[in-house]
């Protein structure tokens, strides 16, 4: 009896580190007739499903962004419910995070938060280091001039010391590399401060999708994408 091959799903490249800017909650929401904070909410449950998917497909380093310097200019309301989302998924996380292989990191400025939140941020920090896993840095109260500012003062401290690595080292993001591929949802097609020095040669996606509606299909729609440009460097 002839049974016909089954069609196996052709491997592909996958990007080493990809970065989102999760925006489009409040849009989302707003189309919804919702307040912004439930848009917040649907946005982290997003953020749950991609950081396993991303894990599943081999993805090493997944950075996203959760929450810029410039945020704090939103209603104290608004801000608190955020800071809420993060307390809850953290909590979550704690328990999971070493069976599902998902480490995490944070880039930012995360002294100005509640010691509540710090101190769920100190204990995945030191979970993070008992096992091997996809990586994800979680960017909060981050602003990538904020970033190069202390790594310049870092850099200046170790009397500029070992050139354009030396001062990379300063960074949060020291040891990791850049991001190949950063996305962005929620239809802007700007940076609005992140990784700035990071994305020097990441590729760049932008969608109109809004960052609640984002599936897996839409990552891998992107991933397609990202295989599908020429990386040049700067070389021919
Ligand atoms: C991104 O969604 C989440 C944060 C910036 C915290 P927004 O809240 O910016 O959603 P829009 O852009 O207003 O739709
Ligand atoms: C960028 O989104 C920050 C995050 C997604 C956390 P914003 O909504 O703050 O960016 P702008 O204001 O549209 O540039
Ligand atoms: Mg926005």
């Amino acid at each position: 009896m002839f049974f016909p091959k089954k069609k196996q799903a052709e491997p592909r490249p996958v990007p080493d580190h990809i970065a989102i800017i999760m925006d489009g909650n409040g849009r989302w929401a707003k189309k919804r007739s919702l307040p912004r904070t439930a848009g917040h909410a649907a946005g982290a449950e997003t953020f749950r499903r991609i950081a396993t998917y991303c894990k599943d497909i081999g993805v090493k380093y997944l950075t996203v962004y959760a929450f810029s310097t410039e945020n704090w200019k939103r209603p104290k309301e608004e801000v608190d419910a955020i800071m809420r989302l993060l307390d809850k998924y953290l909590r979550e996380a704690i328990g999971q995070m070493e069976r599902d292989r998902v480490k995490m990191k944070f880039f930012g400025d995360v002294s100005v938060l509640s010691e509540e939140l710090r101190a769920l941020i100190a204990r995945t920090d030191e979970i993070s280091t008992h096992f091997e896993g996809c990586q994800v840095n979680v960017c909060v109260n981050y602003g990538g001039r904020d970033e190069i500012m202390r790594a310049a003062r870092g850099w200046a401290e170790d009397g500029f010391a070992g050139g354009e690595e030396g001062f990379s080292s300063k960074l949060y993001s020291s040891g990791i590399p850049d991001p190949d591929l950063i996305i962005r949802p929620g239809g802007e097609k700007r940076l609005s401060n992140f990784l700035l020095w990071q994305a020097a040669y990441a590729e760049l996606y932008f969608t109109d999708m809004l960052w609640p509606d984002f599936t897996t299909a839409d990552l891998d729609a992107a991933i397609d994408e990202f295989d599908r440009r020429t990386r040049r460097f700067g070389g021919i």
